[in-house]
């Protein structure tokens, strides 16, 4: 049976940690994979977590089967966090899942096996996750361009005639905040003018909040969510918690189904548990568990509040560093300031990109993906020095 099979390529931005990990010299800089890091290259597990976690040990005496639904407790702290209050409770489904791409999977699952004529848009370049999950379950995707990469430019009337030509329940795929891979995130304008077209058109929206609190801060990093569920009927919401509590490991999100109403929520909740079911049965506990904890406790709150924004204002930092050194060879990199969260997405070819890695250990994504968080304030001469030498590969 096996031989029938064909083999799978490696997931690129997995292979890269290998070849960082490989690569012997000291100096080597790792723009791949996105996770957090601090100056000293390190990704430490947040102090509110520790705490929660020896809590967790101390107090949690049962590890029974909790559900598909997994953690309700955690489920109803994360729609708070992300949500606000933006809609009312009831007509909310959440559900516990395994990372945000749980989340995700869940929700595109949700519509295809329900509404298999709905097409998704979504706008170009995008995690390559949301396509190959969209892909792999045969949905009909529609794509448009988010940001033109040479100009380094959010291509908003792209967006917005996308919006336009959707048609009652499409899905329209937004990042909250912190775009993956350009770091270029919708203005509140934004989000007012796809709120309304999507309101007039009947297209429901399916928001991956994967990021919160690393752009700006918790309230402005979800206030473009909260606006659109609040002007609309329905909304998807992918959320994860891998980056936000770095518990990345420990695979934490959730996905929220807002229903028109209450007894829609419920049947809503109900296919996204069978579909749980399905696929992992119930979730993994310890992340949510933790994040529980944290959310519920306002010193531990107050503490990951805390860690949160340092880790935001450090991102901050290295852009203004980044975006100071202006010119670098090709590549512009001013516009870094403006953009928002961990990643840039810079305009190199496959070449410079090569040589960056073979010449100056500089490890980035294929598509030209940087990871902000990777950058040590005092290598971002160095990075540009290096973008430099690889003008015009
Ligand atoms: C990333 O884009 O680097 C992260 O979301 C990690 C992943 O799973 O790809």
């Amino acid at each position: 049976m096996f031989d029938q099979l064909k083999p799978q390529p490696a997931d690129a931005l997995l292979s890269l940690i290998k070849l960082y990990n490989a690569d012997p010299r000291d100096s080597k800089i790792d723009l791949g994979v996105g996770v957090y890091r601090d100056e000293t290259g390190g990704t430490p597990v947040f102090a509110a977590v520790k705490s929660a976690e020896r809590r967790l040990i101390e107090t949690q005496d049962s590890k029974a089967y909790l559900g598909p639904e997994g953690d309700v407790g955690f489920v109803a702290a994360v729609c708070d966090l992300a949500l606000d209050g933006a809609v009312a409770d009831d007509r909310v489904a959440g559900l516990q899942t395994p990372g945000g791409t749980g989340a995700l999977r869940l929700a595109i699952e949700l519509v295809v096996r329900n509404l298999p004529e709905a097409t998704f848009w979504v706008g170009t370049p995008t995690w390559p996750v949301h396509m190959s999950i969209l892909t792999g379950l045969g949905a009909r995707v529609r794509t448009y361009e988010h940001f033109d990469v040479q100009r380094q430019a959010f291509n908003a009337d792209a967006m917005l005639a996308a919006a336009r030509e959707a048609g009652r329940g499409d899905i329209f795929l937004l990042h909250g905040c912190c775009h993956n891979p350009t770091g270029a995130d919708l203005a509140p304008e934004h989000w007012r003018e796809v709120a309304q077209i999507l309101s007039a058109n009947g297209a429901v929206p399916l928001i991956d909040l994967a990021y919160h609190g690393l752009g700006e801060g918790l309230g402005a990093d979800a206030a473009g969510a909260r606006h659109m569920i609040g002007a609309l009927p329905e909304a998807l919401i992918a959320y994860s918690c891998d980056k936000n509590f770095g518990v990345y490991r420990e695979r934490t999100g959730a996905v929220f189904a807002i229903a028109a109403d209450c007894a829609a929520a419920e049947v809503a909740g109900s296919n996204l548990a069978t579909i749980a079911r399905n696929n992992w049965s119930m979730p993994p506990d310890h992340g949510a568990a933790v994040a529980r904890l944290i959310l519920t406790d306002a010193e531990l709150r107050v503490q990951w509040q805390d860690e949160l924004q340092g880790m935001q204002a450090r991102l901050s930092r290295i852009r203004q560093r980044l975006a100071a050194c202006g010119k670098a060879g090709d590549v512009d990199l001013s516009h870094i300031a403006a953009q928002r969260g961990m990643f840039a997405t810079l305009p190199l070819s496959p070449a410079a990109i090569a040589a960056l890695r073979e010449r100056h250990g500089v490890y980035m994504a294929g598509s030209g993906r940087i990871n902000i968080a990777g950058l040590a304030e005092r290598d971002c001469d160095r990075f540009a020095a290096a973008l430099a030498d690889v003008e015009g590969l």
